[in-house]
């Protein structure tokens, strides 16, 4: 077995939405990121997987809980460690055109991080700003152009390339693609997948639906509501989904073949996704759940793993 780069326990981040409430983005979560792997994160909009990246990134202070990586607690890496914790890890944001700032050059933007930790100065930094550029298909004449000059996807490789440029061993890609034309897409991942194989990266990759994760990773978290509830091979989760809400997800991807498509059962979620600051007793799907049961409403299904390296949180498996 790989070794963990990443291990994220009962991990939780609240937001204070006034009046003492609170509400409940990232809701004990627990799993690890194995070397050189590719974790899929994927779940419904609003169901904290941003919120999750950037807590274990450190843009926000977990309410409770932990992020170790390579043995360190990063809420509570301090001193010179920060600096090279910061270096390690980076991040893709979800919005290629409010994630680079307007005003710098390219040159500068993918070299910001370079420039905060003293790696690569004068000439050498501009012959690595080059090499990003050609790194992530784009060249050396783009480096003086500002990002409202690119389309969506250069401005995706451009925030790649200022990622690499610190030489980082963990990054987290925010739905790296979803803003991008589906000609676009499958490039983008092409070009991550390479860049993973070259430098021997990790990624954390979190997307919204289920049929482009597929693709990239070698294992897949599913979010609902600030929990996780099922976390497996790729492979598996796609054969043999347990929770009845990957099982959902899942009958909402198109398959190509028209026979197997009429044939096949669909389960069709009904109702809206209930509030995080208040949300359902029990299990955070029970409420839209086709196979909910008394306990559901007052018990949380335990996370744990149901099958070899198979992880579910529902109580049809307790
Ligand atoms: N800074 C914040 N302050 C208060 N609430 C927040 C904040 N950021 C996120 N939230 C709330 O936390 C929940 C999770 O948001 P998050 O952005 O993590 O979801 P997501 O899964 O990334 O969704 P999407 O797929 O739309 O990007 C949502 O209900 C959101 O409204
Ligand atoms: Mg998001």
């Amino acid at each position: 077995m790989a070794k963990k780069l990443v291990e994220v326990k009962n991990l939780q981040k609240h937001f204070d939405v006034g009046k003492g409430k609170k509400l409940k983005a990232v809701n004990d979560i627990s799993f690890d990121v194995y070397e050189g792997e590719t974790l899929g994160l994927v779940g419904e909009s609003g169901c904290g997987k941003s919120t999750t990246g950037r807590t274990i990134i450190r843009l926000y202070e977990a309410t409770s809980g932990e992020v170790v990586f390579r043995g360190d607690n990063v809420h509570k890496i301090k001193g010179k460690k920060v600096k090279e914790f910061n270096r390690r890890m980076q991040m893709i944001f979800q919005d290629p055109y409010a994630s680079l700032n307007p005003r710098m050059a390219v040159e500068d933007i993918i070299a910001e991080g370079m420039d905060i930790h003293g790696i690569y100065q004068g000439k050498e930094r501009t012959k690595r700003v080059h090499e990003l550029l050609e790194t992530v298909g784009l060249n050396s004449e783009h480096a003086t152009r500002f990002p409202h000059e690119f389309s969506g996807g250069q401005r995706q490789r451009i925030g790649i390339a200022r990622a690499l440029a610190v030489d980082p061993e963990f990054i987290i890609a925010d739905e790296p693609i979803s803003a991008l034309d589906v000609s676009i897409q499958a490039q983008v991942v092409n070009l991550m997948k390479d860049l993973q194989k070259d430098h021997g990266l990790t990624y954390l990759f979190i997307a919204h639906d289920l049929s482009m994760v597929k693709h990239i990773s070698d294992r897949i978290g599913v979010m609902y509501l600030g929990g996780l509830m099922e976390l497996a091979d790729s492979e598996d989760l796609y054969k043999e989904p347990l929770h009845p809400y990957t099982k959902a997800l899942l009958s909402s991807i198109p398959i190509p073949d028209p026979q197997k498509e009429e044939e096949r059962k669909r389960t069709i979620l009904s109702g809206d996704v209930p509030s995080p600051i208040d949300p359902p007793s029990g299990c955070p799907f029970r409420t839209r759940c086709p196979d909910a049961m008394d306990v559901c409403a007052k018990e949380r299904p335990v996370w744990q793993e149901a099958r070899p390296n198979h992880y579910v949180a529902c109580h049809l498996y307790e």
